[in-house]
């Protein structure tokens, strides 16, 4: 799979090493630094490469939108077309200093975003852990029962792109229906980052669903 990165952070960065190291073409973009996007294509081996948002956007089946909620219009005013394209999102509609959501409750930022870019599929996805986790994960996929993850969409071919990416990155993808359910999932990372960062056992969280069988009465 070719992937874009938009936002080469602390999820961007990491996402596209864990991803270009399972297998797929991952262009680093959109950072202050040249010389830090190539540092993460060199860290990424393979066909990794640093590039431009436009050059990130050309010829990739896949873009992930990792930039503050604040920056979304400039990067993908940057990236241009991303007609019939999976644009898997992680940002979260926050204010400018991170204190709260700006969307929530009717609408979820993955819808806006929706929005913005006719012809694209958004799928919301990797949201709801934090960057700390990813290479973890990573590190143990195959070894042991991966963490699931959560995603949702309204397009079927992007979320199947969507759940073989999660899967690269050594999470367990949970359909959770269509693009709206986002409404529920923006809210649910905030939960995420609250018991990772205010915790005392520190950011390396991830989570799982355990169904219980009822007991014979
Ligand atoms: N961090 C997490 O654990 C986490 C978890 C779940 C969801 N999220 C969401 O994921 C999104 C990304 O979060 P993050 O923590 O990865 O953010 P981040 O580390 O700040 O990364 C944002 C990226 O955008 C780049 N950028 C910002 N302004 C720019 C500008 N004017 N020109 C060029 N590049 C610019 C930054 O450049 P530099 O490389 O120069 O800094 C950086 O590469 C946010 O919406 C956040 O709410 C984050």
């Amino acid at each position: 799979m070719r992937i874009g990165i938009l936002g080469s952070g602390l999820m961007g960065g990491r996402l596209g090493v864990v991803l270009a190291r399972a297998g797929n073409q991952v262009v680093f973009s959109y950072s202050h630094s040249r010389q830090k996007l190539e540092q993460l294509a060199r860290e990424a081996g393979g066909k990794a490469r640093a590039g431009t948002p436009a050059e990130a956007g050309r010829g990739a089946d896949v873009l992930l939108l990792a930039v503050h909620w604040s920056r979304v219009d400039e990067v993908l005013g940057q990236a241009g077309s991303l007609s019939g394209k999976v644009l898997l999102t992680c940002s979260l509609p926050m204010s400018e200093d991170d204190t709260h959501m700006v969307i929530g409750h009717t609408i979820s930022g993955a819808e806006a975003l929706a929005a913005k870019v006719s012809r694209t599929h958004v799928v919301s996805a990797f949201s709801t852990v934090p960057s700390e986790v990813l290479f973890p994960v990573f590190e143990r996929r195959k070894k042991e029962k991966p963490p699931d993850l959560v995603y949702c969409g309204d397009n079927e071919g992007a979320k199947d792109t969507a759940a073989g990416l999660i899967r690269d990155a050594g999470f367990n993808p949970v359909d959770i229906g269509p693009l709206s359910m986002a409404r529920y999932v923006e809210p649910f990372s905030l939960l995420v980052a609250q018991i990772a960062y205010n915790g005392s056992d520190g950011p390396e969280i991830a989570y799982w669903f355990e169904r219980f069988l009822k007991l014979e009465s």
